[in-house]
């Protein structure tokens, strides 16, 4: 008898264990969710480029350097470091650090100009041309041409989009589509928004597919080093 009330007394005890460490959880998880959902509403506060004058730029860039890809990056970044100090933001000088890039089945190669959490820009491109998905992003995705055309559609378009040189295609966080670097093809990409949530993208063909290992390395080391490097001087 007295065995049964005491069994009984231990599994109520249990059920409230069990109740209690589900409402926390739910508790941890609503915080989570209302700071994430706060930043998201802030997070222009940590921009640094301007979209309108990253246009400019690549079009002045073009102008320059006409025929002369490698010209046009150094104008950028020549105009980029001269332009922002470096207390405000860090940029990577170094011109001729490349990796490839492989993402949503198209494949080309990158200079990671800058990459920080909410912002990165880079020279992405291939003198072969490529095709792929464009990924679903959560960030707002600004693909300036320098050189060549990027052809693009959405379920639903019949006609592609066509984007050639000084032309700036927007990709609105959200949205999808399939992209086309005709032959060859540079651009500089601008990105703002959440970036940590865009490189499980751009690691997955590597992972699932290429097994490029050296470049999954070199890729995660120069990202990682380029964003720790902005914290440090407060450019989250
Ligand atoms: C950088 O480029 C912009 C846009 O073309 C231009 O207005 C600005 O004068 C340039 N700045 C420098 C320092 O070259
Ligand atoms: C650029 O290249 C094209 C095709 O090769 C040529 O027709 C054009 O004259 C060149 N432009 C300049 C400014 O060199």
């Amino acid at each position: 008898m007295a065995s049964t009330k005491k069994a009984s007394k231990t599994k109520a005890t249990l059920s409230q264990n069990f109740f209690l460490t589900w409402v926390k959880r739910l508790g941890v998880l609503s915080i989570l969710v209302a700071v994430f959902a706060w930043l998201d509403t802030i997070k222009e506060r940590w921009y640094v480029f301007d979209p309108p004058f990253l246009h400019e730029l690549a079009q002045s860039a073009i102008a320059a350097s006409p025929n002369d890809t490698a010209g046009m990056i150094n104008h950028i970044v020549t105009n980029l470091t001269q332009t922002y100090p470096s207390t405000q933001i860090r940029l990577n000088p170094n011109q001729k650090e490349w990796v490839f890039n492989n993402a949503g089945g198209a494949m080309g190669a990158m200079y990671i100009i800058h990459a920080s959490i909410t912002e990165y820009l880079i020279i992405f491109g291939t003198p072969l041309g490529t095709e792929g998905h464009s990924g679903i992003h959560t960030a707002d995705d600004y693909f300036h041409i320098l050189v060549g055309e990027q052809w693009a559609f959405r379920p639903g378009a019949l006609e592609m989009e066509r984007y050639t040189p000084g032309m700036m295609h927007l990709m609105p966080r959200g949205v999808a589509k399939q992209y086309k670097m005709h032959e060859g093809c540079w651009a500089m990409e601008y990105a703002r928004g959440w970036i940590p949530l865009m490189l499980p993208f751009g690691f997955a063909d590597a992972i699932t597919s290429t097994l490029d290992v050296p470049t999954l390395y070199n890729t995660v080391r120069i990202t990682g080093r380029e964003i720790i490097k902005n914290l440090l001087i407060g450019k989250i």
